[in-house]
């Protein structure tokens, strides 16, 4: 294949790419920006394997079509709220590869460098590898966490600041010692450093309490991103390291806005802590009574109310309860009320998880709204309907310095009239803080499945 054919391909990859990234930036683009990323990759694939295989294809085909059916059987069977779970699921496999391409290339008996060359090349490897190695054992965790598999509660080493910076030294000790070692010598400290950066990454993601879960994501993809863009250096790939830059930097952005939402630092959120410092709030049982609500009785609040905002939370995913809050909303609408969503930053479990719901459900975009453009809105509220969200309306983040969520911006939707919260019974919310939302003056609960009660709740209507 000529060379001037892969650049241009390349380059019609790369803006496609870029197209793509621009477009899921909105809700009215993002199928068409989804559409340019799926071209952009089947060009990339074919270019690639025309210009850079020449054997081996029979094992090729195999193996595109075993992963392609693993991902398309994966795709078609997960539910909507496993989507984080198994966005870090892949993440991982992003490391992995990493990590097994920089061993491969090392040992690549055909690859040999001399001088500077041989230096950077060697650069490209060790930091392809440690990348690659601490982002497959992070999510790894970071999956197991959001599954439920590993419990949300952060691990607390004794010194484990200390054990990190420990772990820190070590890799870039080995690496001084490792650029310009004999080959054999190299491998073993190429080894060292991987067992090194895989623990670091265990350590890592687990030392980070529930509540930040979403900036540890974040920064997840990011390091993903960065690890295929050292691949792309160590195989001297363009499009993989324009690819894996893209995907770095949006990751990159993606942890700022993140930590914005939560009002944390980025730095002290690696570094753990954050979600642990007490625990004394997140065991404190809330104090007062918990004043019930039937769907009934909640139809004829609604009905004599002027404003309404719906918040939601990760329960409606769980329940799948978008459509039928997206039916009560028409109803009321057609009454003349006036009905609006407040969506938190990070409600639900990954970016973005409850517009995708909602747009599902066909609510229009215009009375979706972000928590800031909203917040203050809530003096003017009658009826606020809480549909299975917890942490993000806590009042503890604002009140209680000590708590593991102290400082994160919440909905306030205490400050509106009635406050309705549904959900199954009074269990804590993600961060696992109690919540004293559930047994203010003006909160009424509405027990039970968050669709079962919204159904309920339509027919009252
Ligand atoms: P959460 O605090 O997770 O609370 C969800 C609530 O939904 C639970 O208290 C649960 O109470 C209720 N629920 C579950 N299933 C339900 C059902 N079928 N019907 C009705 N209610 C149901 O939700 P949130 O306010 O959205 O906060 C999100 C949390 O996740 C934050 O702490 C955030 O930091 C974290 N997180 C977010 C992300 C991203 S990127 N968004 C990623 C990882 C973690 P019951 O069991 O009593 O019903």
């Amino acid at each position: 294949m000529s060379p001037s054919l892969i650049t241009v391909s390349y380059l019609a990859s790369a803006a496609l790419f870029i197209l793509a990234l621009g477009g899921l930036s909105n809700n009215d683009t993002a199928r068409r920006g989804n559409m340019f990323g799926i071209v952009g990759m089947i060009i990339a694939l074919l270019i690639t394997i025309g210009a850079f295989v020449s054997g081996n294809y029979t094992v090729l085909v195999f193996i595109m079509v075993v992963g392609g059916l693993i991902g398309f059987v994966l795709s078609r069977r997960v539910q909507m709220t496993q989507m984080p779970e198994l966005v870090a699921i892949l993440h991982s496999l992003v490391g992995l590869a990493a990590v097994l391409i920089g061993f491969a290339n090392f040992m690549d008996p055909s690859i040999s460098y001399t001088g500077v060359e041989k230096t950077i090349h060697e650069i490209e490897v060790y930091i392809g590898i440690c990348i690659g190695a601490l982002t497959f054992t992070g999510s790894v965790v970071a999956y197991g966490k959001l599954s439920g598999m590993i419990g949300g509660q952060p691990m607390m080493l004794p010194a484990r600041h200390w054990l990190n910076l420990a772990m820190f030294i070590a890799v870039v000790v080995i690496a001084v010692k490792f650029v310009g070692a004999e080959h054999e010598q190299a491998l073993l400290l190429l080894l060292a450093m991987t067992v090194i950066a895989l623990l670091f990454g265990i350590h890592m993601v687990a030392a980070i309490g529930g509540a930040d879960m979403p900036v540890v994501i974040s920064m997840l993809n990011s390091y993903s991103g960065w690890a295929a863009a050292a691949t792309g250096f160590m195989l001297s790939n363009d499009l993989l390291i324009v690819t894996g830059a893209l995907v770095g930097s949006s990751g990159a952005i993606l942890s700022y806005i993140m930590c914005r939402a939560m009002n944390r630092h980025f730095i002290s959120v690696i570094a753990g802590g954050f979600g642990t410092s007490s625990g004394s709030s997140a065991g404190a049982a809330i104090e007062g009574e918990v004043q019930t609500i039937d769907p009934q009785a909640l139809a004829q609040l609604l009905n004599k109310a002027k404003e309404v905002m719906v918040v939601p939370g990760y329960g409606m995913a769980t329940a799948q309860a978008q459509h039928a809050i997206a039916d009560i909303t028409k109803t009321l609408i057609k009454k003349g009320v006036n009905v609006r969503f407040g969506i938190h930053p990070v409600a639900g479990r990954m970016p973005g998880h409850m517009n995708v719901l909602l747009a599902e459900a066909k609510v229009p975009y215009d009375i979706v709204f972000e928590m800031d453009e909203i917040n203050d809105d809530f003096p003017d509220v009658d009826v606020s309907i809480v549909v299975g969200a917890n942490d993000t309306v806590n009042p503890l983040a604002q009140e209680d310095a000590e708590s593991p969520i102290a400082g994160m911006p919440v909905l306030e939707v205490w400050k509106g009239n009635t406050t309705v919260v549904l959900k199954r019974g009074m269990a804590a919310g993600y961060a696992g803080v109690d919540n004293p939302l559930f047994v203010k003056e003006n909160t009424r609960m509405l027990f039970g499945d968050a669709r079962d009660s919204l159904e309920a709740l339509a027919q009252a209507l």
